[in-house]
């Protein structure tokens, strides 16, 4: 763990110590590979860091050069991916096809403006809502209009403004954040806005285009929060608007980058971010990790004690959006409520102490939402995450694995929905007991969408 201080509380080193500079680079030729840095002391880590602020990227110091770029890359500072590309270079880009669903090509006035959210230079601070929403062709701008004003509605049609926008998910999604972030939130005041604006345009331009797990759904889930916390006034009051904020954002991260394969997958195949994480919840530790890369110039802003508590209040977040917690949450739930009544009181959201396994508990539930929307906002995601289900299960048909996933042709559709709306169900139902939580909603469009099948 010495490693891991010296990076905490990494004092300056003297760089002059000519022979621990070479002690350093003689050890860095030694190592094989960039997961060898755990090698490092923490004294050697400091000493690195302190080079590398001093030292061109190209030196050369034998078969440790590569290695020593790498970790440059890996430790420094302002390592800031802005799109996709970023990400795909760091952690791998999805081997599935490109998205035929996503092919419709937007007007010129589209593509221009999406150029303008990718870059979040500039020119996108000049962007406004309105102008977002002016650049949508006339007869479609009333639909825009009234699908927005129901953002903050549980039943929210995301759909009404992917097709306001002719399909486009990167315009849509900015809207719906935009509408959600600086509108019905107002989280725009102060000197640090921009920077919040570009932190969110450069987070929907970290998605990949997969079926399902692109930028759409960050910022659905990020619309699903605000709804779900509409209908608890009283836990939503009792949260701290910078507690709010750090929750829409993780919401908005929980799965950028996400290559549209399963966490079994990239374990069962030794995908490099199976390797980078041992193993343990590849896919959530990657999102975190990229998501916090991607707020640093915002969080930066706020004094030390809330960024240490925003970092550890997202990273939590993130990680209980892995499927594997989904029963222990249901579990540890479970067991506080029974606790609470033996004392013949109420687990309630609105104790300082329970806000962050509620958040939890919530992030959860609206990554899993879709059974709970209206039918028709619940079909189109359906066809996404099936979609990007058949394709793993083509890669591992390919790579003669066994299935993982469901696979094109041999699903019972009915069975299979039929069969998440009842694992997924749980979860509301116990959310439901929790004193300040209003899950009534949701479980009554859970019921209606299984008696669909
Ligand atoms: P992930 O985003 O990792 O976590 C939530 C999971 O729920 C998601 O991956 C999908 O695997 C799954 N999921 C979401 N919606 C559906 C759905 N309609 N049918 C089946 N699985 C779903």
């Amino acid at each position: 763990m010495e490693y891991l201080y010296g990076l905490l509380f990494g004092t300056e080193p003297d760089t002059t110590d000519v022979d621990a500079r070479h002690a350093l680079h003689a050890k860095l030729d030694a190592l094989p590979d960039r997961d060898a840095q755990i090698a490092l002391t923490a004294d050697e880590l400091r000493l690195l860091k302190a080079e590398m602020r001093g030292t061109p990227l190209k030196r050369q110091h034998g078969g440790g050069d590569e290695l020593f770029v790498r970790m440059r890359s890996d430790l420094e500072e302002d390592h800031d991916a802005k799109t996709a590309d970023a990400v795909v270079d760091a952690y791998g880009a999805s081997p599935l096809k490109p998205n035929p669903l996503a092919k419709r090509r937007p007007s010129p006035d589209l593509l221009q403006l999406r150029k303008a959210v990718q870059d979040a230079g500039p020119l996108h601070d000049l962007i406004s809502e309105r102008q977002l929403s002016s650049s949508v062709p006339k007869e479609r701008r009333r639909t825009l209009e009234t699908a927005l004003s129901a953002v903050g509605e549980w039943g929210f049609d995301v759909w009404a403004v992917v097709d306001a926008f002719q399909g486009d998910t990167l315009l849509a999604a900015r809207a719906v954040v935009d509408a959600v972030v600086f509108e019905a939130r107002g989280f725009r005041a102060g000197s640090t806005s921009h920077l919040l604006r570009q932190v969110v345009a450069k987070m929907l331009a970290s998605y990949q285009d997969v079926p399902y797990h692109n930028c759409l759904h960050g910022a659905d889930v990020l619309q699903a929060m605000h709804a779900l916390l509409n209908l608890s006034p009283s836990f939503d009051d009792a949260l701290d608007d910078d507690v709010v904020l750090v929750t829409l954002l993780a919401c908005l991260s929980h799965d950028v980058g996400h290559p549209g394969l399963t966490n079994n997958f990239l374990v069962e195949t030794g995908h490099k971010l199976a390797i980078r994480y041992n193993d343990a919840s590849p896919l959530e530790n990657m999102h975190a990790a990229v998501a916090l890369n991607l707020a640093k110039p915002y969080l930066r802003t706020r004094p030390p004690e809330e960024q240490k508590g925003a970092r550890a209040l997202w990273i939590g977040l993130l990680l209980a959006t892995d499927m594997k917690e989904h029963s222990h949450q249901i579990y540890e739930l479970e067991r506080s409520l029974a606790k609470a009544k033996e004392r013949g009181t109420k687990y309630d959201a609105c104790a300082p102490a329970h806000h962050v396994p509620c958040l939890k508990l919530f992030i959860h539930a609206c990554d899993v939402s879709n059974p709970a929307k209206p039918w028709a906002v619940y079909r189109r995601w359906t066809s996404l995450v099936m979609e990007e289900f058949w394709r793993q299960a083509d890669l591992e048909r390919e790579r003669g694995l066994p299935l993982t996933v469901p696979g094109r042709g041999a699903t019972d559709l009915a069975k299979f929905q039929l069969g998440f709306i009842s694992f997924v169900r749980p979860l509301f139902a116990a959310a439901d007991r929790i004193a300040g939580v209003e899950m009534g909603l949701p479980l009554r469009r859970i019921d209606a969408t299984a008696r669909r099948w």
